[in-house]
């Protein structure tokens, strides 16, 4: 495998795994707080981001480079809302699509169509988590501050969560 390549792989299997760290620590907040819906989402999130580092990690030894298991930081285990807490997550969706936009790139430099190929799935899945989270925090200035409302805005997370799971198992 090309050297280049296999050092952006390298770096994106990173990021992924960080990712699923950071969703976890999410999940775990919201958990303590009673949010169990909010909870279910992240945990699940975090399984996705796992899926997402492994399927890297197949690829890039399939294709015979060698993936890196990365060492991850600790993520932050404080959040001082679910509003900050969904505003940090779209933030960080946002550089994940930054770097898979910068694979892409060294894809067609260095004129790696295979890999181009394969990392569309990524630059798809990256339009569908961040048009999820922007709708998540179109909800969240709905609600506002109302106490009621995040009850509420708990219960949907849930059904979203429950929902996207029954799509996949079909
Ligand atoms: Fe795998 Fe949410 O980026």
């Amino acid at each position: 495998m090309n050297t280049h390549i296999e050092r952006a792989l390298n770096d994106q299997i990173n990021k992924e795994a960080s990712s699923s760290h950071y969703y976890l620590s999410m999940a775990s907040w919201a958990e303590t707080k009673g949010l169990a819906g909010t909870a279910l989402f992240m945990y699940t999130h975090s399984d996705e981001e796992r899926f997402h580092m492994l399927k890297l990690v197949k690829f890039v030894n399939e294709r015979g480079g060698k993936a890196i298991v990365p060492a991850i930081p600790q993520p932050p285990l404080e959040f001082d809302s679910v509003h900050k807490m969904f505003e940090a997550l779209l933030a960080h969706e946002l550089t994940v699509t930054q770097s898979i936009n910068d694979v892409v790139d060294v894809c067609l430099k260095e004129k790696d169509y295979t890999t181009h190929n394969f990392m569309q799935w990524y630059v798809a899945e990256q339009m569908e988590e961040e048009a999820l989270a922007r709708s998540i925090l179109d909800k969240l200035n709905l609600i506002g501050k109302e106490t009621g409302g995040m009850y509420l805005f708990d219960r949907e997370m849930l059904e979203i969560t429950n929902a996207s799971a029954s799509k996949t198992a079909k």
